[in-house]
């Protein structure tokens, strides 16, 4: 056994949550730690809001609201949306709280008398209409290394690049919209290249972390690690202490700082911890996982999320008196997009979960996001793929499977099948078959990939199918009964295993299927290779229902109806010029049709180039797109685009090409395709 601290990124408490945030950093957490329940480990999930810094204090002041009364509200938001979904931690906590307070300055204490902390005097941007210093996320501008616009002082979401806001190209005050001014001010700054050789050590002893948070390291510390500046000229936030001894720094250089929230925010783990040790009566309890070298402390991230858990944190936690363990792994999550779109709070273009929750089951929020989950690169939710995933591969298929088996037990053998003792022939090779798969589904939640798990659940369940098609119990019973029963209980062994190999996905699901076939609801991950009892089956329930075309249609209208996206200013394009004026007569020459993707592939001399296979009605063309740049080949397979269909066929890089797929460039010149028209027929003619 061995014993494990899980955690998820503190979500701000300064907006509810939405269907990105759970599958970044919560939803796949909850999965590991439910999956290590079954595997009988010692392990706790610790949680909890994060409740300082720019964006929370940025938000009480558009509302005219307290700090502390945006963070009350939002926690609260935030529970009941976890709730929903049936993320449980073992404690969720919020680092107003004055416990998280205390220990942050202890930390900050630590590292100052191990002299891992020095003071400079700084520049800083200050507005001079607000009479303010502008940390943060308190200005906005251009990032100096990707040119995109809306960078914040601290980060730049487009490249995940730290920053300082005084490298801001063009800034602007966030609460008025003026220039700021450059001011002197002294700040405290954490002195990282002094754990560089540590870090590299500690960083080498991790082969199996995942390729995106480890490239992402490693060129962090190659470019130079350089002091950070960990306080902040606001007043919301963890007070610097006040200290003495200290030579150049006075008391009123402490006066109005607090410690920078990226300081204290992972502190808040740990501070989670303690509060949930002496919740449950052994106050010390929280040393059992942060002080033994042997626990596995896994933080589970949204990619932004990187630096400050793989760098920053691991310093902090190495400056300390006592000996912290150090982060064992970062599973670390790329983004989920929305209807192809990067999701945007601001503009509204998001599926906030309690929303999702007034139409939709919590369930089938956590398969699809599992099914999609945007581990190595990232995903989309499309409320079309939604319907699709749910109603294919969980009613149609697992739902299917346990109804037919159940109904078929029901009818023909009084409820009950019999314990099978020594099955043989093709049976014994299809449990052996399961039981070999179960054992790479085991594998793979170790290994944090849920895609591959839903994948080989599903096809498992679709095995299941087939194996009931082919054994004809039907048939069977009328010749041989006891033989068309074995088939029967080795169909009920899969869902069975199904049942406790699901489960860290989708539990109340596996519950309610388990209830059905009268399972112990009580079980363990070895389980799923004890064959050892008879089935009686109870009463049947559909386990999930269909999604209706109209459910799907109302949720997309709903989306469209009220996101900003559309009049969104800062992403208008410069004005093309206007072409020449063309007569009726010469639109109508042009023929414009509604084809499918069926195969896509690089060609291989060319950048741009991708070689296209599609389907018109009936006929079949070959087309070349330049879109290689924005597109990998299979993300276009399916998909239903408009093409120029009478245009003069021509060759390009020695293959031919027989029409024009038509694609909008957006502003950074990406081509996207376009117009997707999923719910017309290929064939169909544009006019
Ligand atoms: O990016 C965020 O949403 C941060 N609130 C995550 C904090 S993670 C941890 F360090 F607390
Ligand atoms: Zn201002």
């Amino acid at each position: 056994m061995s014993k494990y601290l899980v955690t998820s990124g503190l979500p701000y408490a300064n907006g509810k949550l939405h269907i990105g945030h759970l599958a970044g950093a919560y939803l796949p957490a909850d999965v590991y730690v439910r999956f290590l329940r079954l595997n009988n480990e010692d392990v706790i999930y610790m949680c909890g809001t994060d409740e300082h810094g720019a964006p929370i204090s940025i938000r009480a002041e558009a509302e005219g609201k307290t700090p502390q009364e945006i963070v009350d509200y939002y926690h609260k938001s935030i529970v009941k949306s976890f709730d929903g979904v049936n993320i449980k931690f073992d404690n969720f906590s919020g680092t107003a709280r004055p416990e998280h307070h205390k220990l942050s300055q202890q930390f900050f204490l630590n590292l100052l008398k191990n002299s891992y902390i020095n003071t400079h005097n700084t520049k800083q941007m200050y507005c001079e209409n607000d009479k303010r210093f502008l940390p943060d996320r308190y200005v906005e501008g251009e990032c100096p290394f990707c040119h995109t616009s809306g960078a914040r002082g601290d980060q730049c979401d487009a490249c995940g690049k730290l920053l300082d806001a005084n490298q801001l190209v063009n800034p602007v005050c966030k609460i008025c919209g003026n220039t700021p001014v450059i001011k002197e001010t002294k700040h405290w700054f954490l002195d990282l290249p002094a754990f560089a050789e540590q870090l590299k050590t500690w960083l080498n002893d991790k082969p199996n972390w995942k390729d995106n948070v480890k490239k992402f390291i490693l060129s962090w510390i190659e470019e130079g690690l350089i002091e950070r500046s960990i306080t902040r000229d606001i007043n919301w936030g963890v007070a610097l202490p006040e200290y003495q001894g200290s030579d150049a720094v006075d008391l009123e250089d402490i006066k109005g700082k607090v410690l920078y929230v990226w300081f204290d925010a992972p502190i808040g783990y740990i501070s989670s911890t303690v509060e949930w040790a002496k919740k449950i009566g052994q106050p010390d309890k929280w040393k059992d996982y942060w002080f033994d070298p042997d626990c596995r402390i896994v933080h589970f991230i949204g990619k932004d999320n990187i630096p400050f858990h793989a760098i920053i944190w691991p310093s902090l936690l190495m400056g300390q008196d006592e000996k912290y363990t150090l982060p064992w792994d970062i599973p670390a999550n790329e983004y989920l997009t929305l209807e192809g779109q990067k999701i945007s709070t601001s503009k509204d273009w998001a599926i906030w979960v309690e929303d999702f929750l007034k139409y939709f089951d919590g369930e089938l929020l956590r398969f699809v996001l599992c099914a999609n989950a945007p581990e190595s690169k990232d995903a989309d939710f499309s409320w079309k793929d939604f319907q699709a995933l749910v109603n294919n591969s969980l009613a149609n298929v697992l739902g299917n499977l346990a109804n037919r088996v159940y109904a078929f037990t029901k009818k023909n053998f009084n409820s009950k099948l019999e314990l099978h003792k020594s099955i043989s022939g093709k049976n014994k090779k299809f449990l052996d078959e399961i039981n070999a798969i179960c054992k790479d589904i085991h594998q793979s939640y170790s290994e944090f990939k849920i895609r591959k798990v839903v994948k080989t659940i599903i096809d498992l369940a679709r095995e299941g199918n087939r194996f009931f098609d082919e054994a004809k119990p039907w048939q069977l019973i009328k010749e041989d009964k006891p033989a068309s029963e074995e088939v029967l209980f080795v169909c009920a062994e899969l869902l069975k295993k199904i049942s406790i190999c699901f489960y860290p996905i989708l539990p109340e699901s596996m519950l309610k299927l388990r209830k059905m076939s009268n399972l112990d609801l009580n079980f363990k991950w070895d389980d799923i290779c004890v064959c050892n009892k008879s089935f009686e089956i109870g009463e049947i329930e559909p386990l999930f229902k269909k999604i209706e075309d109209n459910q799907i249609q109302e949720q997309i209208d709903l989306l469209y109806s009220k996101t900003k996206l559309k009049d969104e200013t800062d992403n208008i394009i410069k004005d093309a010029p206007v072409k020449d004026v063309i007569e009726f007569d010469d639109f109508v020459k042009i023929d414009l049709r509604v084809v499918k993707i069926l195969t896509a592939e690089k060609i291989k001399k060319s950048k741009k180039l991708l070689k296209l296979q599609v389907q018109s009605g009936s006929e079949k063309r070959q087309v070349l797109a330049g879109i290689a740049e924005s597109w990998e080949a299979e993300d276009l397979i399916g998909k239903s685009v408009v093409m120029l269909f009478n245009l003069k066929p021509r060759k390009m890089m020695g293959e031919l090409s027989e029409g024009m797929i038509l694609a909008a460039e957006d502003k950074d010149g990406r081509a996207i395709p376009l117009t997707t028209l999923q719910q017309v027929n290929s064939g169909a003619v544009i006019s």
